[in-house]
């Protein structure tokens, strides 16, 4: 049976692989397995993030995370622990030196777009994908924003070779209200009422 927690509570070893398989061409996944660990546990403890897993048998199946700051998370994140960061940030730099600036012009420039609250992250193990665990996730966090008052919220999602990620948006009742671009890639800007 599956369970919707509102709380990280799992594996963050197995929350992070997770992550790094099912979104590939993120950021955190470029920075590594550790980094991965410790922005989950991080967004555990963040007054401005709330998460929710999914649960099957015990094993952690789904998240998703919604940030009420979510200009700033990236900022707050390095803030926490700025030499584990730079460490992992040197050793991606030997692999793609182009991503230091990349991430240097995103921490010193925020977007100053209302796009608040936003689902930062969303996943489901790929086995298990079409059978509802995804708009579970969404339902768990959308009673949350009811029960705050919050009349809509966003997602950033990837412009191009994301059809499927589009879709499920689209299905679930998110319209495109723009495009934007972060770490040279395109978005897509949607917008769900609530
Ligand atoms: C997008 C995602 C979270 C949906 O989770 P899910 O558990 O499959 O969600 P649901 O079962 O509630 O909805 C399935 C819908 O998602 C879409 N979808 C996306 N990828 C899919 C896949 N590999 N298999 C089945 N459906 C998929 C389809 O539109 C499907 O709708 P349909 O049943 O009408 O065809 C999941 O596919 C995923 O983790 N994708 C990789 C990460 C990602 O792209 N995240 C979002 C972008 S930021």
């Amino acid at each position: 049976m599956m369970i919707i927690r509102s709380t990280i509570r799992a594996d963050l070893e197995v929350l992070a692989a997770l992550h790094a398989e099912s979104l590939p061409t993120s950021l955190f996944t470029a920075l590594g397995h550790d980094a991965l660990v410790r922005f989950y546990a991080y967004v555990e403890a963040s007054p401005y993030e709330t998460a929710w897993t999914a649960a099957e048998g015990g094993k952690v199946v789904g998240v998703c995370v919604v940030s009420y700051e979510p200009d700033s998370v990236l900022r707050r994140f390095v803030s926490h622990a700025p030499i584990a960061f730079a460490r992992e940030l040197g050793k991606l730099v030997v692999r793609d030196a182009g991503i230091r600036g990349k991430i240097v012009q995103k921490l010193r420039e925020p977007s100053g777009e209302p796009h608040a609250p936003e689902v930062t992250q969303i996943f489901t193990d790929q086995a298990l994908r079409g059978r509802g665990i995804g708009a579970a996730l969404l339902r768990a966090c959308e009673a949350k924003l009811r029960t705050a008052r919050i009349s809509r919220y966003f997602v950033h999602t990837e412009r191009d070779d994301n059809t499927a990620g589009i879709r499920f948006y689209r299905r679930e009742g998110f319209t495109q209200i723009g495009e934007s671009r972060s770490f040279g890639r395109a978005f897509l800007v949607m917008q769900k009422d609530l």
